[in-house]
């Protein structure tokens, strides 16, 4: 007998540990407070703005739990099946018989077979979950996660041919880490109170100074003064510029390794410099993108910038 057929795995991986990762005090007091809470059994659910590290974080501390883990997106295109699984491949069973030497017999039998999603692999081999901007998916695809969250049960589609639903019991190692940007006005959905009621929910917002630096030279590998003026002038756009589009650490790795690359100084009297931070931070600081007021919006945000640059660079 020869049997085809795709053996599931666990679907879990160790996490390695992330190279450049910073652990200020700062960061390391939020993830004891967050590990707390997923040691006691509670989901934890990093919400925030774009760009505060919330990713980061959630892999982080799915690497500080020590367990295998499986991540995931939040979707629009989500389904409950995207989650729970499906009768989406295919089982071959192929068998060969010989019993009498002149004979040969053959029977080929394709039949529908199950095959677990993320959630449910998470579920029953007591992965940690990450799932990353959860609120992109529908609130609809979402629902399965009410029961594991509070019961600790699964509910399963009927197996085809059954009628009835089965029930997974989730794996006393389960956890779950969440996060969501409830600011970003596209491509995402309100969260039902239910799922919110049962998340531990820590705000996330712009990190400290201190930390911004380290970040940034780890990222870079920008000397410490210059990933401090780099810092600063973000720090200080970001308070003067619009709340909306205020840049993030983001613009201050992308700002140290772009002048790395071009070889500029971090000095305002380097004009390539200059052009880098024009270039990035002016353009996520204009306030609107409407018709001809665009140019003149973007010309006062170089305008910022300049004036920034000559106080902290
Ligand atoms: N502790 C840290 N150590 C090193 N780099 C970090 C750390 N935290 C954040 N970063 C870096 O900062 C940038 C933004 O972080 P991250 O992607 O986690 O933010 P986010 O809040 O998930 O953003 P978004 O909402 O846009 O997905 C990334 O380049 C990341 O590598
Ligand atoms: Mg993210």
């Amino acid at each position: 007998m020869r049997e085809t057929e795709v053996v599931d795995s666990p679907g879990g991986v160790m996490l390695e540990p992330e190279p450049g990762f910073v652990e200020t005090l700062n960061i390391k007091r939020l993830t004891e407070r967050a590990l707390s809470y997923l040691k006691a059994g509670y989901p934890v659910h990093f919400s925030g703005p774009a760009g505060v590290g919330k990713t980061t974080l959630a892999m982080h501390l799915a690497r500080t739990l020590g367990r295998p883990a499986c991540f995931m997106v939040g979707d629009d295109e989500f389904g409950s099946s995207d989650l729970v699984g499906g009768q989406c491949g295919y089982r071959r069973k192929k068998v060969v018989d010989r019993f009498i030497h002149s004979v040969l017999k053959m029977e080929d039998d394709v039949t529908s077979r199950w095959v677990d999603a993320r959630l449910t692999e998470a579920c029953k081999n007591g992965l940690t979950l990450i799932y990353d901007e959860f609120n992109r998916s529908r609130p609809e695809a979402n629902n399965v996660l009410l029961s594991v969250l509070e019961e600790g049960v699964m509910t399963m589609p009927p197996a085809s041919g059954e009628a009835k639903e089965a029930y997974l019991e989730v794996h006393p190692s389960f956890r779950a880490i969440f996060t969501s940007n409830p600011e970003e006005y596209a491509g995402v959905h309100k969260t039902q109170d239910a799922l919110r009621d049962r998340l531990v929910t820590i705000e996330l917002f712009h990190y400290d100074e201190e930390t911004e630096i380290a970040i940034t030279m780890s990222r870079t590998k920008l000397t410490r003064p210059e990933a401090a003026k780099i810092v600063k002038l973000v720090r200080a756009i970001r308070q003067k510029g619009p709340s909306k589009a205020s840049p993030t650490i983001r613009a201050c790795i992308i700002i140290g390794k772009v002048a790395k690359l071009r070889k500029a100084r971090i000095d305002r009297r380097d004009e390539r410099f200059r052009e880098i931070c024009g270039d990035v931070l002016a353009s996520t600081n204009h306030a609107g993108r409407n018709g001809s007021g665009l140019k003149q919006k973007l010309g006062q945000s170089r305008q910022l910038v300049e004036r920034l640059l000559r106080r902290h660079c």
